[in-house]
């Protein structure tokens, strides 16, 4: 299998105030297509920082990421919007949905900076939310949903238009027990059916048994690296 995601000696650090703080020290990193990682460590060790930089959401400040053979460290930030909008889908702790817009509405966001037309962005909603079991939500707003539901709206939308992988950040963080095992049981079948790539941030334990691969952070090194074939 053809590596995903190749990162080398990848380096952040952000200015705070007239203060460098290195936040990511040197990650070496390959993720295979169809992986399912889960990747864990203490609060403040880099997790959400190297998540959004797989993504596209910021800049490294040295190293290289290339993913399926394109070197995201070297494009600029229309060139990042644009690459962004094709290949990531992306999943937060809080669901980050619209609250005045209805659930379907939500979902067919990433398609408005697509060619799709209105009848089609339409279509490609309604089966993004069959897919997480809410065909019969659609046309609830966010503040009628429970969470477990919002977040199963917010997957709908990461995946609607069919990017290459997912980026989850705390995807359960904010979720009952019940409702967490829902959401990981939808990505791990995301996963297994339809072969979708996912890097999640988790606290949990137990959200790493769903995973294939589980790669833990600690003060900005990977302390192990996942056995890819
Ligand atoms: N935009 C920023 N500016 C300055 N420091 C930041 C910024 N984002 C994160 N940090 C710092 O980088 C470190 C790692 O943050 P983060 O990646 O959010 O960790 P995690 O997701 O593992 O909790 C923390 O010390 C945090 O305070
Ligand atoms: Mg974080």
């Amino acid at each position: 299998m053809s590596s995903l995601v190749s990162i080398r000696n990848l380096t952040k650090t952000y200015q705070r105030g007239p203060e460098k703080v290195q936040v990511l020290h040197g990650i070496d990193l390959d993720i295979t297509h169809g992986d399912f990682v889960a990747l864990m460590g203490p609060s403040g060790s880099g997790k959400t920082t190297l998540l959004n930089l797989i993504g596209g959401l910021d800049n490294p400040s040295g190293g290289e990421i290339d993913i399926e053979g394109q070197r995201i460290d070297q494009m600029n930030d229309a060139q990042l919007a644009q690459w962004r909008s094709h290949h990531v889908g992306f999943v937060f702790q809080f669901y980050n949905l619209m609250p005045t817009l209805t659930a379907q509405k939500n979902v067919e966001l990433p398609l408005l900076l697509t060619k799709l037309g209105a009848a089609q962005r339409k279509r490609n909603a309604e089966v993004a939310l069959q897919l997480v079991g809410l065909a019969d939500r659609g046309s609830h707003r966010p503040n009628e949903l429970s969470g477990g539901q919002q977040q199963r709206v917010a997957i709908a939308r990461a995946i609607v238009s069919d990017p290459t992988f997912l980026i989850c950040d705390e995807p359960t963080g904010d979720l009952d027990r019940h409702s967490a095992e829902e959401i990981l049981g939808l990505l791990q079948q995301l996963n297994r059916e339809h072969g979708k790539t996912i890097i999640m941030v988790t606290h949990d334990p137990k959200a790493a048994e769903y995973a294939t691969h589980t790669i833990h952070l600690d003060k900005g090194e990977l302390t192990d690296t996942p056995a890819t074939h």
